[in-house]
């Protein structure tokens, strides 16, 4: 919290000849109960200095300290516990966000920029959900890195060139109908792709044809590249409804293909920095304790590997960033890690600001979901299932709202992505459109709906911050939220630090149950200290409001 920069100055005038800010800043604490203060430090690694016991020091220190925060200032068991001005600090925290409003916690834009890969779909397939948990996750982390001052640009790497596109060329050609693609693309080229598949078992030459035809795209046939474009452009216009569904932009859909003529210098530049070596025909890098990244098949074909590293190296010099994520799922973790040492084999020193940022698996009853075997899990459906039920959850609870559909679309995109992002992206998390959607526990619709009877307590009592009073917070129940408040700012840094927004979706839930708490004691519309009770519920709904957008989630002022 912002205090302990003031605490540890005030210790600097009494122990400043022992130790740096710094340290005493890493010295710090929080103490183990509220009953204890706000902030402790411990003199137990001065005792050396003084010669003398810790408690001894710290009544020594107490005894010296002045600190206009603190109301007290308390010497315990070898620690200086401080117990901060509540209704001062209250004061200036409510005044700081009702000024500053969606503002609150924002580094001021730097010049440094952040490419992010999210989402990430291949062209041709179903958007799977692990597409999905990289473009909530992704999307967050932008969000999240923009509030940080990055200037960030959103590229989705579509997977829309390689073999497969060879593959379902042949098949087109041999079984594909022209309608049938246009009505309703993936699924039809889903099942042409499949029906490849099974007939290549029978017939391997098959194989070969879809090999042949990859090769004559990528020397640029005609005809091929005719229907590539085609299938790529239906593909896309499914993606975008679900884009547009989950409201998420991007600024570049640069796929796999964009880089077709852009990996020949590369792997030209491999091989004049000596770093292609020849192995049964095809061409690899070796990596230390990794295997080597394969480049270039026997065949001349370039592979994913090889796209990425084009890739790379035009976003360097393309947006010259300081970080570039990529966020994708945990099984390309090796993938990553031949790309990053590929770069680095280089002389690139620009991929230290590089990350791969892996999550892992949504399960069904404990099971992957799987989009293989025409198991096929539309996410459109699920989006629309979660709408519909939002719905149905709003008209039992409130049949008279205005704008139901446009709430129950914001409420149930909402649930989908705070169900993802409550839980460590690392952690595999169990699909289930009945817990997402609950009003109450730890999901998204208990959030939005905090912030929504914040927002109704505002219009009751008729709230403006404008027609200032003078504030003043006396509830002790108010004291938990303002420490909240207070911490929004680390708690954003440390996701950014951590590249998890788990921890604002906590941080949420946190700050939700405080304030619901406070609602449940304190009769916030009595004439009594009105405007001061108010001006917290009004701080508590910007923080929620702006915490939820960099989820990537609305807070509707109804529900
Ligand atoms: N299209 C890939 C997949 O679905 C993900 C691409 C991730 N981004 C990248 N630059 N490799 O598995």
């Amino acid at each position: 919290m912002q205090y302990k920069l003031e605490f540890a100055k005030s210790l600097i005038q009494v122990i400043g000849d022992i130790l740096t800010q710094e340290e005493i800043m890493m010295l710090i604490e929080k103490p183990k109960h509220d009953t204890l203060g706000d902030l402790a430090f411990p003199c137990f690694g001065l005792a050396k200095y003084y010669r003398q016991s810790p408690n001894s020091i710290a009544e020594d220190i107490a005894s010296k300290l002045t600190l206009h925060i603190a109301e007290k200032v308390e010497p315990v068991g070898g620690y200086v516990n401080t117990f901060l001005n509540k209704e001062a600090i209250s004061t200036l925290t409510i005044h700081k966000i009702l000024k500053e409003k969606e503002q609150y916690s924002s580094l001021p834009v730097t010049d440094k920029v952040m490419t992010i890969d999210l989402s990430s779909p291949n062209i041709a397939k179903p958007f799977s959900m692990g597409h999905l948990r990289s473009t909530v996750i992704g999307n967050s982390l932008a969000l999240i890195a923009e509030k940080q001052g990055y200037q960030v640009v959103r590229i989705n790497h579509l997977g829309d060139w390689g073999t497969q596109f060879g593959k379902l060329i042949v098949a087109y050609n041999k079984w594909g109908d022209e309608d049938d693609v246009r009505k309703s693309p993936i699924k039809e080229l889903l099942a042409l792709y499949v029906k490849f598949h099974k007939e290549a078992e029978k017939n391997p030459t098959l194989n070969d044809l879809g090999r042949a035809a990859f090769k004559e795209l990528e020397e640029g046939d005609e005809q091929a590249l005719q229907l590539w474009k085609w299938f790529r452009e239906e593909s896309l216009k499914e993606f975008m409804n679900i884009y547009q569904q989950l409201g998420i932009k991007f600024d570049s859909f640069n796929g796999e293909a964009f880089y077709n003529n852009r990996m020949a210098p590369v792997v030209q530049e491999l091989h004049e920095k000596g770093l292609l070596l020849k192995s049964d025909g095809a061409h690899v890098v070796e990596v230390e304790e990794l295997p080597p990244c394969l480049i270039r098949k026997s065949d001349g074909t370039t592979l994913y590997a090889t796209r990425d590293l084009a890739a790379a190296i035009y976003r360097q010099e393309q947006y010259r960033f300081t970080k570039s994520l990529y966020v994708v799922g945990n099984e390309q973790t090796l993938h990553f890690k031949q790309i990053f040492a590929v770069l680095k084999k280089m002389g690139y020193e620009w991929q230290e600001g590089m990350a791969h940022i892996p999550f892992g698996m949504i399960l069904k009853d404990g099971k992957k979901m799987s989009t293989r075997k025409g198991k096929v899990v539309l996410l459109e459906e699920v989006i629309k299932e979660a709408i519909s039920l939002a719905l149905k959850n709003i008209e039992e609870k409130n049949p008279n709202l205005e704008n139901k559909e446009v709430v129950a679309n914001q409420v149930g995109v909402g649930a989908i992505i705070f169900h993802d992002l409550k839980n460590y992206r690392l952690n595999d998390i169990e699909f289930s459109l009945e817990d997402m959607l609950r009003f109450e526990g730890e999901t998204g619709p208990y959030v939005q709906y905090t912030h929504a009877r914040a927002a109704s307590l505002l219009k009751k009592g008729n709230y403006q911050y404008e027609k200032v009073q003078q504030l003043r917070i006396h509830d002790k129940e108010a004291w938990p939220i303002i420490k909240l408040l207070l911490s929004f700012p680390e708690v954003i840094d440390k996701a950014m630090n951590d590249y998890d927004p788990s921890q604002i979706a906590k941080f949420l839930l946190d700050i939700s149950k405080s304030f619901n708490k406070y609602y449940a004691t304190v009769k916030i519309l009595e004439e009594d200290q009105l405007f001061s009770r108010l001006s917290l519920v009004c701080s508590v709904k910007v923080v929620l409001k702006e915490g939820l957008r960099l989820l990537g989630i609305q807070a509707p002022e109804q529900m």
